[in-house]
């Protein structure tokens, strides 16, 4: 485990107070949120760090080439934040870091997310994502239930259970939607984050939470078999758990490897956008804090063993997505809107690319009351606009690597 100063900002010695100390029935909470230096990790950790100041937020990251500290740079000398650089799949490190930290929450995003590279290395995918989450779980499962009374002291159970290991996740091991309407039809059901320029569904069925699990690239079937273990160390352990299943996300932060913030940086510098296939998939958009604020409610409200999916019924072709982008993007840099539509470049498919995603979420907002805050054409140009206004953070994340990575991905499409 490498302790990292200056960024570690821990005004408190493990297991003193305040984080220690019991008020009523309900602890402090020690929480440990793995991925916290990457894209959505990172709003997490800032929701969390300034909405609970009584909360003591361990971030476990272990820095790959998606994990930024500076997307942290706000929050990190706050007092109830600490950094640790350390690799989920080191067992022996994280039990030690959540018996330091008396951990009694864990919220586990690190992963290796990019679809594309998980076609390029698979083995990578297997080891964070699968291998990845069992060390974090056999941890957890050692601090919190292997000989302890914990859970049969009534007390404890009754104080709103507050041990919990919620695994972040994605409507991608449900497989791929048919396009049964590629024209659009109304869909089922609308929330603020659906689009006000075209609200339309591709198809009648949607992600429900009890659906069949069909992941087909390398990168959703780790995601798959992660569940797995989650609802195995339930289910068999008793161990605490929630899962949630969420649709693409947006906004500031993200690694120019996904398709909003590569297209927004190759638009600014007037580079093709490689649309793959014919740019007719269907994703299904939500603000990143929108996100963020749903697992925070998930993560104390959320009940035991169960799952929830989250999303904004917001479905897009790509090409449209595309096409707003370069709208907003010209506009926000002075250029005649659609000027740059000629950079559009059609180029080879995506090996087994999902045709469509459209997640039903209608259960989170029924049993919880979560609703998404950000419609998505506000929410696209508040992205656009942070890129634009962040060039430094996007220049630095695009040099050295990127460029090796990028001529990889894209040099014979
Ligand atoms: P990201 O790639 O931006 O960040 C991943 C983070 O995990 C990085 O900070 C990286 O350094 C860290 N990490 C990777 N391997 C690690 C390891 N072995 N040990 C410790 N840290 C490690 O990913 P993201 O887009 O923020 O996604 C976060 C989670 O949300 C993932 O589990 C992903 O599957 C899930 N998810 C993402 C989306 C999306 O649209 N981005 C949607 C639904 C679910
Ligand atoms: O659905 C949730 C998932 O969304 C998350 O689990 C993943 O971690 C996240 O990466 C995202 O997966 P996608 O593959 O949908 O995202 P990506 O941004 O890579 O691609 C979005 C769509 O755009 C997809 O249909 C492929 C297409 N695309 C992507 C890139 C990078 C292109 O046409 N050209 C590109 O250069």
């Amino acid at each position: 485990m490498e302790i990292c100063y200056p960024y570690i900002v821990d005004h408190t010695e493990p297991g003193t107070i305040p984080y220690q100390f019991e008020y009523g029935l309900m602890k402090t909470r020690n929480i440990l949120v793995t991925g916290g230096a990457g894209f959505i990790g990172s709003h997490v950790v800032r929701l969390l760090v300034n909405k609970y100041p009584g909360y003591r937020i361990i971030n476990l990251d272990k820095l790959t080439y998606a994990g930024n500290l500076e997307n942290l740079r706000d929050i990190e000398d706050k007092p109830n934040y600490v950094f640790v650089k350390a690799d989920i799949c080191d067992f022996a490190t994280v039990l030690k870091i959540m018996q330091d930290y008396d951990v009694d929450g864990v919220i586990h995003l690190a992963a290796e997310s990019h679809v594309d590279r998980s076609i390029v290395d698979p083995f990578t995918f297997a080891r964070t994502n699968v291998l990845g989450t069992l060390s974090l779980l056999q941890a957890a499962k050692a601090c919190w239930l292997d000989n302890h009374s914990v859970i049969s002291s009534e007390v404890e159970k009754s104080s709103s259970s507050y041990r919990r290991f919620y695994h972040i996740s994605t409507d991608e091991v449900y497989g791929a939607l048919e396009m049964t309407h590629p024209e659009g039809i109304k869909p089922p059901f609308t929330t603020k984050a659906s689009s006000g320029e075209h609200h339309l569904a591709y198809g009648e069925e949607f992600f429900t939470e009890d659906m069949k699990y069909q992941p087909h690239s390398p990168y959703s079937a780790a995601k798959a078999s992660s569940d797995h273990f989650v609802r195995a160390f339930h289910d068999t352990y008793g161990l605490p758990t929630v899962i949630t299943n969420c649709s693409n996300n947006y906004g500031p932060y993200q690694f120019p490897e996904k398709l909003i913030p590569l297209f927004i940086n190759n638009i600014r510098n007037r580079k093709p956008l490689p649309v793959y296939g014919k740019g007719e998939n269907v994703r299904d958009w939500l603000y990143v804090e929108d996100h963020a604020r749903a697992i925070d409610l998930i993560f104390h409200e959320g009940k035991d063993g169960e799952t929830y999916n989250i999303g904004g019924f917001n479905e897009w072709k790509n090409i449209d997505v595309i096409k707003a982008l370069i709208r907003i993007t010209d506009r926000l840099l002075g250029r005649r809107e659609g000027e740059d539509d000629n950079l559009i470049t059609f180029v080879t498919d995506r090996a087994g690319h999902d045709l469509r995603y459209a997640i039903d979420s209608r259960k989170l907002q029924r049993e919880l009351g979560w609703e998404p805050s950000l419609q998505f054409e506000e929410g696209l140009e508040k992205t656009v606009r942070w890129y634009l206004d962040n060039e430094p953070w996007m220049r630095r994340v695009t040099s050295g690597e990127y460029e090796k990575y990028y001529e990889k991905m894209y040099g014979n499409r």
